[in-house]
């Protein structure tokens, strides 16, 4: 596989040849470990390419995903924005399959990010809908989230399974970190969360990842598309982001280690969390794409 391939122009696309590419994908591939540029889409993309599909991949490169070096994909690439409906318009036509990964991540700061959020998450996918319904491109799959369960399952041992209440200030001064049962105020038990779970996204980031599957699944009712929504949990892996607050928790703790320092584990550090491969991640995108070409009208 070449490495460092040169960016395309939006001018040349035109002219680039798309019309055999058999997968199409948001988000970029980073050379260069550690620094984080569209991780998880960077080994979806190696995935497809290594199964033989034509991957053509977009990202916006957000600075607070990548930071400002310089920046070196392994696969053909456009740098541009997933809201650019020209652009798309240009992009999709003889494009099998979308695998959305692109979005902006983590929790944030505070409400001041919330129009950033829904306008990359939200309005994004909402722009890539239309435009892969007038490309006739009828294939997603799109990169969710665990975020979208809110609190984990909880149990008591005499109400069952509850919805805890948030937690007091004065348990948490306590070092009382459990939730309690709403209705006696005793201790829970955490257990797995089933897929079925109910739905409870509790942050800005949760709440436009919960928007792109409702919006995703309305695109599929409407046009006859198919779409399936991973729920990721935190992924881990080669080409993690950066530490920031737009990045999970598996990279706080990758940066934490790569300073000599020991990954801060919050409170009485006995919260349970799932982790996934990132490999193990594009797997699971790989074998959501239909494995021939029937995605598209055409
Ligand atoms: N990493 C995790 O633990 C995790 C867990 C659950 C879900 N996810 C989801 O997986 C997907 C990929 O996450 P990641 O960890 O690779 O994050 P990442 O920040 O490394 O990659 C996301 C990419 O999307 C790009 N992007 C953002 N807005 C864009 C826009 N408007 N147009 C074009 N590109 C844009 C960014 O530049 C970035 O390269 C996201 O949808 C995220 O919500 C990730
Ligand atoms: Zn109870």
């Amino acid at each position: 596989m070449s490495r460092a391939r040169p960016s395309i122009r939006c001018d040349e696309l035109r002219t680039s040849g798309y019309a055999s590419r058999r997968a199409y994908l948001t988000s970029v591939d980073a050379s260069v470990d550690h620094r984080g540029a569209g991780f998880v889409g960077s080994h979806v993309a190696d995935r497809l390419t290594a199964d033989g599909h034509e991957v053509l991949l977009l990202d916006a490169l957000l600075p607070q995903a990548h930071g400002t070096d310089g920046w070196a994909p392994a696969h053909e690439h456009v740098v541009g924005d997933v809201r650019d409906a020209d652009l798309l318009a240009r992009l999709l036509p003889g494009v099998d399959a979308v695998c959305h990964q692109a979005a902006m991540v983590g929790h944030g700061v505070d409400p001041s990010d919330a129009p950033a959020y829904a306008a990359h998450n939200d309005l994004g996918t909402a722009v890539l809908l239309a435009a892969m319904h007038a490309a006739g491109v009828l294939r997603l799959v799109l990169a969710g989230s665990m975020v979208v369960y809110g609190e984990g399952r909880y149990e008591c041992a005499e109400h069952g399974v509850v919805r805890p209440l948030p937690r007091t200030t004065a348990d948490l001064a306590a070092g009382l970190f459990e939730p309690r049962c709403p209705r006696c105020g005793q201790a829970l038990a955490s257990g797995l969360v089933g897929e079925d779970a109910p739905l409870d996204p509790r942050s800005t980031y949760a709440a436009t990842k919960l928007a792109q599957e409702h919006l995703a699944s309305a695109w599929a009712r409407q046009c006859g598309g198919r779409v399936w929504s991973l729920r990721y949990h935190n992924v881990y892996g080669p080409r993690m982001p950066r530490d920031t607050p737009y990045a999970g928790v598996a990279s706080i703790f990758r940066s934490a280690l790569e300073r000599g320092d020991p990954p801060q584990v919050l409170e009485d550090g006995r919260q349970r969390r799932d982790f996934v491969h990132v490999t193990d991640v594009a797997a699971a995108n790989a074998l959501a794409l239909p494995p021939t070409s029937t995605g598209s009208r055409r």
